[in-house]
């Protein structure tokens, strides 16, 4: 955990932004996977760890507005947890690590919100992604299951918004700490893509490291010679030359707080020339981006802008033709680019999704476009000094995609779709470093991993 400070200022930035009432946060609990005694990997909930720290199942918090006070709920391990799970802190000298003296057992919690509800006190709660949570809300607030999300509180979701978007000093040296790792997790992935080797050998490995180094890793890892697939998490390819290898891949900090890097690498440790010239289009694409970062600019406008060295690229080896900036304000460009250049990253590798995209990444000003492709972009709003974002474009040859569009002729003026035969089995290449808009521009957080077609080329080599 942090200083108790941390927490106790945290509390108190919220409270300071709902007008009244009470804010409840249900922490995590463990889960089962096939019976109940054999659970996954616990993950506490994020905004319970930004706001109480405890990382621990069976919790709720509670954050009075009107009466300046917090209480934790939860029980302490009894004799046979403790014979077969080892002795745990006692909940008042956790609460008390995040600057709370009030703990009550969690049956408490049902008659403390019964007594709020009677005396009509506004009781502010965020949505839900997990059915016990669901259960257990509808339970304490008498709501139907169905009608929870029309229930939360917008008050609540903005002001988490607002507080958890800027990143602390300590928030970000704790994601840079753990960059180390990451640069260990991808350089090995580099070292080890060999014709003849299994992408699972891989996948375990990197995801080891992750594990060795006390963390775990902050998403399934996305590790396939078909790149194309966005999130490929089948890793059951044998690789062979000429086959290029994307990771996408980050790792969790133990206090969970996330890294998330792609890059691909050729598997016979030299890049052809086809594959030059998708992947240089894609790292032109990904430093323009970058160095448009500032405060004050939009990521949306930052996502036009790789959007449009796509295009151009494309358009310059005879994959896409017309006007470039007619092509993208279509939405041609998707064809070959899905997805949206990037997110916010923290306590979430998607920071804050679970309480609503929109809501992280728009804003009264700017409104998602709904539109293929960049219907994907999970932030559009103009960046403030102190957000942790990504930035990851891509360029995609996807066989499904290609034989969809061509059989509709769809956007035939922009798409060479008698050129885009010859690259239907070439797969995908994404490049994706994470940053930190800082008061002037921006800062690449971590050590650099290997990016440049000469850096990777010299790095497999040695
Ligand atoms: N890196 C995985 C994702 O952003 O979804």
């Amino acid at each position: 955990m942090f200083n108790e400070k941390v927490y106790s200022e945290r509390r108190n930035k919220l409270r300071k932004q709902i007008n009244n009432g009470i804010i409840l946060i249900l922490g995590n609990n463990d889960s089962p996977m096939n019976y109940p005694a054999n659970i996954y990997h616990f993950r506490q909930d994020s905004n319970f760890l930004y706001f109480f720290g405890i990382d621990m199942p069976g919790m709720a918090g509670i954050i009075d507005v009107d009466k300046n006070q917090d209480i934790i709920f939860g029980n302490d391990i009894d004799i046979e947890d403790i014979i077969w799970t080892g002795p745990q802190e006692n909940i008042k000298s956790k609460a008390l690590k995040a600057g709370i003296n009030i703990t009550e057992k969690f049956e408490k919690l049902s008659e403390y919100i019964e007594s709020a509800l009677k005396q009509n006190r506004k009781i502010h709660f965020l949505p839900q992604y997990r059915t016990d949570n669901k259960i257990l809300l509808s339970n304490l607030l008498n709501i139907h299951i169905d009608k929870l999300k029309e229930n939360t509180s917008v008050e609540l979701i903005k002001a988490i918004v607002n507080i958890r978007s800027i990143k602390e000093k300590i928030e970000i040296e704790e994601i840079e700490r753990y960059m180390e790792v990451a640069y260990i997790m991808h350089t090995t992935a580099m070292q080890m893509a060999k014709p003849g080797v299994h992408e699972s050998a891989i996948a375990g490995t990197i995801e080891g490291i992750a594990l060795s180094c006390g963390g775990s890793v902050s998403f399934p890892i996305i590790l396939s010679v078909r790149g194309e697939t966005l999130h490929g998490h089948d890793h059951s390819n044998i690789m062979k030359d000429g086959d290029l290898l994307l990771v996408d891949a980050g790792v969790e900090s133990p206090l969970h707080y996330a890294t998330d890097h792609t890059r691909v690498v050729p598997v016979s440790g030299k890049f052809t020339q086809k594959q030059k010239e998708i992947y240089q289009i894609v790292l032109d694409s990904q430093m323009a981006a970058i160095e448009a970062i500032k405060p004050g600019i939009t990521y949306q406008s930052i996502h036009l802008i790789a959007c449009k060295v796509i295009a151009e690229g494309l358009k310059n080896i005879g994959l896409m033709k017309g006007d470039t900036d007619e092509a993208v304000k279509q939405g041609a460009h998707a064809f070959f680019f899905p997805h949206g250049l990037g997110h916010m990253m923290g306590l979430d590798v998607h920071d804050m999704e679970d309480i609503g995209q929109n809501y992280v990444g728009y804003d009264e000003e700017i409104k998602p476009i709904d539109q293929f492709g960049t219907a994907y972009l999970r932030l559009g709003r103009r960046l403030q000094e102190g957000f942790v974002l990504t930035v990851e474009p891509g360029i995609y040859f996807i066989p499904a995609l290609i034989d969809l569009w061509k059989a509709e002729n769809k956007f035939a003026e922009f798409i060479n779709y008698e050129k885009v035969e010859n690259y239907r089995t070439f797969g995908g290449i994404r490049i994706e470093d994470d940053i930190l808009v800082t008061a002037n521009g921006y800062k690449v957080l971590g050590r650099p991993i290997p990016k440049t077609i000469d850096e990777i080329e010299n790095f497999i080599k040695s």
